[in-house]
């Protein structure tokens, strides 16, 4: 599944406002005694790291010194990510077959920022026992929990969310995905001991961009379900793209410490 930079740059702004700062806290309290037990900096993985959007957010707001790999499938997304920190060290890498080549030996902190609703049951509990093997803290951020709120609302809005979040669960690559059940499923896995926080984004009347490009998105999702009902949600797009409404779509940043 590829995504533009273009709408990996139109989030990011999003995305900032929404991530827990309670979590930052936490992994920041836990990174400065990890490094002052390995005494070398924090080795960061970030896993389908795209432009960069997860690195320039957090890398500022950890209180280590860090030396982060940025893993992704798309090259080009990730020469993007490049021209905002030169130094930064890529990897080119197909996550669904090589999760464990990306995740070596002395990681010290997973992270992964809009992946884990792309990806299957199995491949999160690939990913689960990496991190457990590596002893390595875990942070997952803006996981779509499948709530879209339109206000004001119309009728329609509720059977394009049923539509979208059915394509969410359709293989991004992965095998079928988990969509909205991702974080529910991160949770299970790791035994109730991640802590969790949502992370919605809020998009107000006058984000215009981001709205169209929802809309679009969502018109989209919903047609390859349901083509039969292409009338209506056409319909419901030429509505909704200039629509003057408040919309809250739901997502949940998790943070997993290792046992001391
Ligand atoms: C929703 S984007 C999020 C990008 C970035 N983490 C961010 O927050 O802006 C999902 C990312 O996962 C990457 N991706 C999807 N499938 C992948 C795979 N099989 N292997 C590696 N990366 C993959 C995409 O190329 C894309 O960059």
């Amino acid at each position: 599944m590829s995504f533009s930079e273009d709408w990996l740059g139109l989030r990011a702004g999003f995305d900032t406002r929404a991530r827990s700062r309670m979590l930052e806290g936490r992994l920041g309290s836990w990174t400065s005694q990890r490094v002052t037990r390995t005494g070398r900096p924090l080795s960061v993985v970030d896993l389908g790291a795209g432009s960069g959007n997860n690195y320039r957010h957090l890398h500022p707001r950890l209180p280590v010194e860090q030396a982060w790999t940025l893993v992704d499938a798309d090259a080009a997304l990730l020469t993007a990510a490049q021209r905002t920190a030169p130094t930064m060290a890529v990897q080119t890498i197909d996550l669904a077959t090589d999760l464990e080549g990306a995740l070596p030996a002395g990681t010290d902190l997973v992270t992964a920022s809009a992946l884990i609703d792309l990806v299957s049951a199995t491949w999160l509990e690939r990913l689960m026992a990496r991190v457990d093997a590596l002893g390595a803290a875990l942070l997952v951020v803006l996981t779509y929990d499948g709530r879209t709120l339109w206000e004001p609302s119309e009728p329609f809005d509720d059977r394009v969310l049923e539509l979208v979040n059915r394509h969410q669960r359709s293989d991004k690559g992965f095998g079928p995905a988990l969509g909205p059940d991702a974080a529910l499923a991160l949770a299970r896995l790791t035994g109730q001991r991640a802590v969790e926080e949502t992370s919605d984004w809020i998009i107000d009347a006058g984000d215009m961009a981001m709205r169209r490009a929802l809309v679009d998105g969502w018109a989209s999702a919903a047609l390859d379900i349901a083509p039969d009902e292409s009338a209506s949600i056409n319909s419901w797009r030429s509505r909704s793209i200039d629509r003057r409404a408040r919309l809250t779509v739901g997502h949940v940043d998790q943070l997993l410490i290792p046992p001391a």
